[in-house]
């Protein structure tokens, strides 16, 4: 048996659940791994280097795969579209910015345009440029994100999607939430933080101790880390970590940090090479409570569609396939 919804036809997969394209954590180990466990595995394309685009990319061998960018920042550097569309993706995956002419560039090389957003000005957006799927991400989220939660923001995209699969993200890290994910109606689910210590994840090993030690109690959403990191997020989006040392030390006073913001990058710099975490982040959502250890993506990735399928048998909309 397995969950089938429209997201399994439109993404040709066993099961609908989308491994995040996180940056620096989803290489091509990860994300071949959740493909061949059913799913499908994302690249993380992130901030943008061809030269590990490549890398990844070789990693995954033959996988099928996605490839996520922040789009604001692939704008800046455009020619890396036309380099992973020459690999075939499934589907390209954007995130915090205007799609622009990406949009209709992806969907003419065949690959499907899944669009994350964290609104419904954003979904509605989406829906103009032709997204294939669109993700909802809720505040929830590890990484960047908005000011909207999961649970009220998934059915209002639903409902303004029309027959555009939806996929719920922010939170969403075991059988309980992906059931209440499509319960919602969500054509399938999209997680980053479930999968951030795995054993393929290109995570350090200490921020992977760190995150399955550490409780949801203890994230935040701040742009301290951003401008520790040098980078110039649009404000609409801030990012969502552990809190440690630094993002105390820093709350609230951003523009201080700003202030001293060459000699801070230094200290951040220094920490992550390090694996300090009490100055780097470990940037996971809420979600972490259930990461308690680490295991293979597959382990992860089966536990949570059996799960969800057993709390689903008699629910509505639940399609169950022969085995
Ligand atoms: C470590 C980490 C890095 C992330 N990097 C990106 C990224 O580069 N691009 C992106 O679109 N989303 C990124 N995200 C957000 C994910 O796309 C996704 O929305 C999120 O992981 C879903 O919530 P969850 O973490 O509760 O599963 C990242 C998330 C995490 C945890």
């Amino acid at each position: 048996m397995a969950i089938r919804t429209k997201l399994n036809d439109l993404l040709g997969i066993e099961h609908p659940v989308l491994l995040a394209p996180m940056a620096g954590v989803s290489g091509g180990a990860l994300a071949a791994a959740v493909t061949q466990a059913g799913g499908l595995g994302q690249i993380g394309g992130g901030y943008g280097d061809a030269d590990w685009l490549g890398r990844e990319f070789a990693a995954a061998g033959n996988a099928r795969l996605g490839v996520g960018f922040i789009t604001w920042k692939l704008a800046q550097q455009p020619h890396l579209l036309d380099m992973v569309l020459e690999r075939q993706p499934v589907a390209v995956f954007l995130s915090f910015g205007d799609a622009g002419s990406f949009a209709e560039t992806i969907r003419r090389s065949g690959s499907k345009l899944i669009m994350q957003v964290q609104t419904l000005e954003q979904a509605r957006a989406a829906i103009d440029a032709g997204a294939d799927a669109i993700v909802a991400q809720g505040t929830e989220a590890g990484g960047h994100g908005g000011s909207r939660a999961t649970l009220p923001l998934v059915p209002a995209v639903v409902d303004i999607a029309g027959e555009l699969p939806v996929i719920a993200a922010g939170g969403i890290a075991d059988g309980r939430g992906m059931a209440a994910a499509l319960m919602l109606g969500a054509a399938g689910v999209l997680c980053g933080t479930a999968f951030f210590a795995s054993d393929e994840a290109l995570s350090p090993e200490g921020a992977k101790a760190v995150a399955t030690a550490a409780s949801g109690d203890h994230t935040l959403r701040s742009s301290v880390c951003d401008v520790a990191r040098g980078l110039d997020w649009p404000g609409a989006w801030n990012l969502r970590t552990l809190r440690n040392h630094f993002s105390d030390r820093w709350a609230g006073e951003v523009e201080s940090l700003k202030a001293d913001a060459a000699a801070q990058r230094d200290i951040y710099a220094s920490a992550a090479a390090k694996g300090d975490f009490d100055t780097a982040a470990v940037i996971v959502g809420e979600g972490v409570d259930l990461v308690t250890r680490r295991e293979p993506a597959a382990a992860i990735l089966t536990r949570m569609v059996t799960e969800a399928e057993a709390l689903l048998k008699a629910a509505p909309g639940y399609v169950a396939a022969p085995a």
